[in-house]
């Protein structure tokens, strides 16, 4: 069984795929972390997430892998544990820019069908249920409104101790949305058959149940 969660960065996706994956006893994957692992392995390298040649050299033997401790889902590129480096703010806008090349979506959804073709998993980013697993059993598109999403990421942030003004945060979360929903290559796109959350005013629990609501197990 696979359950994928698309939508546009803080609707909640992950804090919700993580609880419900939790409940249903099923592994989660974070989709999003995979583009931001290599956008953060490419500003390593000095390469621009926008240089598709270089980028498309520098994934040509590239080995990302995935696994989980203590309930969190780690990642590595060619060895190195990229996991606590990727939430930077500054990465979020790179992994939507190298996300529009088609050769990365096309390496890292390989990864990701493969992962969902073996355990059951709820499966969260921006084209699960539209691109990567079109037939999932059930398929949710969250969002809110960009003022609350926007929040959302300050707090966040700000526990981190990245202290980001909110104008900022809000700015780059428009310019992220229209990137990733404009990208020739499986933009972000309600998809076909999914069940719309708009979770500007739910809590956490609420989203959870109203999902919950629709897996039968
Ligand atoms: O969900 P996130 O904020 O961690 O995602 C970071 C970027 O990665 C997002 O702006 C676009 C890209 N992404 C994608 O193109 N497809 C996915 N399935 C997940 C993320």
């Amino acid at each position: 069984m696979n359950i994928t969660i698309d939508g546009p960065g803080g609707s909640g996706k992950s804090t919700v795929a993580k609880l419900i994956a939790k409940k249903l006893s099923v592994s989660y994957l974070d989709t999003g972390a995979m583009y931001r692992a290599i956008a953060y392995y490419a500003l390593k390298k000095g390469v621009e997430p926008d240089d598709e040649p270089t980028v498309i050299a520098l994934i040509e033997n590239l080995e990302m892998k995935l696994w989980e401790e203590n309930g969190v889902q780690q990642v590595s590129v060619n060895g190195e544990n990229v996991t606590p480096f990727i939430r930077e703010h500054n990465i979020s806008m790179a992994a939507s820019t190298i996300s529009k090349i088609p050769a990365v979506r096309i390496k890292l959804v390989e990864l990701q069908r493969k992962i969902a073709s073996v355990t059951d998993c709820i499966m969260d980013g921006r084209d699960c249920g539209s691109f990567v697993l079109p037939d999932a059993e059930y398929k949710f598109y969250m969002t809110a409104s960009s003022d609350v999403r926007a929040e959302r990421r300050r707090k966040e942030l700000a526990l981190k101790g990245q202290d980001i003004p909110f104008e900022e945060i809000k700015k780059d979360i428009e310019a992220r949305d229209k990137q990733d929903m404009t990208r020739s290559f499986a933009p972000l796109v309600v998809p076909d058959k999914a069940v719309v959350i708009d979770t500007s005013e739910m809590t956490v629990d609420e989203v959870v149940n109203l999902i919950c609501g629709y897996i039968c197990r």
